[in-house]
């Protein structure tokens, strides 16, 4: 079994890729303790002393609680179907077949899959975009606002802080905001659950969301797939959260997942997983200062554990840079066309402080020239509604067409690269002249990653 024999062999490389767990090194103690009894005697099914996310009693259900009081939320539920099937509880409970659900450009395709699922209308705001990097960048509360305005009737309004990338705005303004207009906030914090601690930015709930969805994997000492959804009450309805959960979890939700979730709570809440926080902060900090000193470009976030290099200004496609890093054993987390970003984890290794600067300066050397063009922005309007629902478009008749010729078509499957998982176009929406040599020139961008043909309702 050849994935059997990949998980066996542990070739040694630099990992600065997700799990955010670093290959173990930063697993939750009390996982890690669990994780070395006999394999297999920690997997059971919701026996009455252990019940699961939706059962009342039992320690799944104490460890919810628990874990609600230790983020000041009201409640909590843990997930086994990664941060993408708790976007999809929750937007399901945020709203019904036919209602508008006002979202970002940046957003993870799983919400989309949750429009498809629900009969949702999306409605799409744009985000303030950076030339030189080609990343999106956090609204202001005032771009907000005006976007707002322009948009009811909504049911919800979804925010992600921080991005892939490490991003963050003023969150709570932009919750604020919505809760003028009486609208319940939900915010993607896959990537942001150390957030509010060793002097990081607000956390989301903090900062006044009704629900988060975190992923204890992506920003927490969790296994893949673990995943916890945070909600305060007062907008959102409980009932409704427990329906989607039940339409969408698994009758059979892995022990060993739900108490990675817990353990990653209680251990990002104890005083030893702060004295982690805090030096793993200290090594990003001298990783930061290794690459400033090399004359390494990085582009400014808010979470010093993502580090985001900014190949693009040394004439370097991040696609092409991931590539020749691989084969030199550095293996990143996010390529895209300007940038490449490093996972450093809740464990950065120390190696990373001696290998990372070299590797780049010789990726430079081989690579490297004149800063690449500015990328030009998305020709996108401020909102924008698909002219069909994506999941009405998704399930047409469909044709295939090589993306040139797909001039005033409507698109019927989204083009998505992955990683990050943010679509560049969505089902139902029309091409357009601009939209479609921005397409083109996606193409050219991210190369292998977007095919030569799209898909159109027929
Ligand atoms: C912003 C954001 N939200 C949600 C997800 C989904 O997370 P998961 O892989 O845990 O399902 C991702 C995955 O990359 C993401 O980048």
């Amino acid at each position: 079994m050849l994935l059997l024999s990949a998980l066996r062999q542990a070739p040694p490389r630099l990992d600065l890729h997700l799990p955010a767990h670093g290959r173990g090194r930063g697993l939750a103690p009390d996982l890690r303790r669990l994780l070395r009894r006999r394999p297999g005697r920690w997997d059971l099914p919701e026996l009455p002393e252990i019940g699961g996310p939706l059962e009342p009693g039992g320690a799944v259900a104490a460890d919810q609680a628990e874990c609600a009081r230790l983020c000041a939320a009201d409640r909590c539920w843990f997930g086994v179907n990664g941060a993408s099937g708790m976007l999809q509880v929750a937007l399901l409970a945020l709203a019904r077949p036919g209602q508008r659900v006002l979202l970002p450009r940046n957003l993870h395709r799983s919400l989309l899959h949750a429009c498809v699922l629900g009969g949702l209308r999306p409605v799409l705001f744009d985000l303030p975009f950076d030339p030189a990097t080609g990343l999106w960048l956090p609204p202001t509360p005032a771009w907000l606002q005006q976007r707002l305005e322009q948009a009811p009737p909504l049911a919800a309004l979804v925010l992600v802080h921080p991005t892939y990338q490490g991003l963050a705005g003023d969150l709570r303004g932009l919750i604020a905001v919505a809760h003028g207009q009486g609208l319940p906030v939900l915010v993607d914090e896959a990537h942001g659950g150390h957030f509010g601690q060793s002097g990081l930015p607000m956390g989301a709930i903090a900062a006044g969301a009704d629900l988060v969805v975190q992923s204890l994997h992506k920003s927490a000492g969790g296994l893949a797939q673990s995943a916890a959804l945070l909600l305060r009450r007062g907008r959102v309805s409980e009932q409704a959260i427990e329906r989607s959960l039940l339409w969408l979890q698994t009758s059979s939700p892995s022990a060993l997942l739900l108490a990675s979730a817990a353990a990653a709570f209680a251990h990002r809440h104890s005083a030893a997983g702060d004295r982690g926080l805090r030096l793993a902060l200290k090594r990003a900090q001298a990783l930061r200062q290794a690459l400033a000193a090399a004359s390494l470009p990085l582009a400014v976030n808010q979470d010093p554990l993502r580090l985001v290099f900014h190949s693009g200004a040394l004439g370097i496609n991040g696609l092409a840079a991931d590539a020749w890093l691989l084969q030199r054993g550095v293996i990143a987390e996010l390529p895209e066309p300007g940038c490449l970003t490093f996972c450093l984890g809740q464990r950065p290794p120390r190696r990373a402080l001696r290998l990372l600067p070299a590797r780049l300066q010789q990726l430079r050397q081989a690579l490297g020239g004149a800063a690449l063009p500015p990328f030009s922005p998305p020709p996108i309007p401020a909102l924008a509604e698909p002219e069909l629902t994506p999941g009405e478009a998704w399930r047409l008749p469909q044709q295939s067409l090589p993306l040139g010729q797909a001039l005033g078509r409507l698109a019927a499957e989204p083009i998505c690269p992955y990683p990050p998982g943010i679509p560049l176009l969505i089902p139902g929406e029309r091409i357009d002249g601009a939209r479609l040599e921005w397409l083109l020139e996606q193409q050219r961008l991210w190369p292998g990653q977007i095919a030569d043909t799209v898909k159109v309702v027929a």
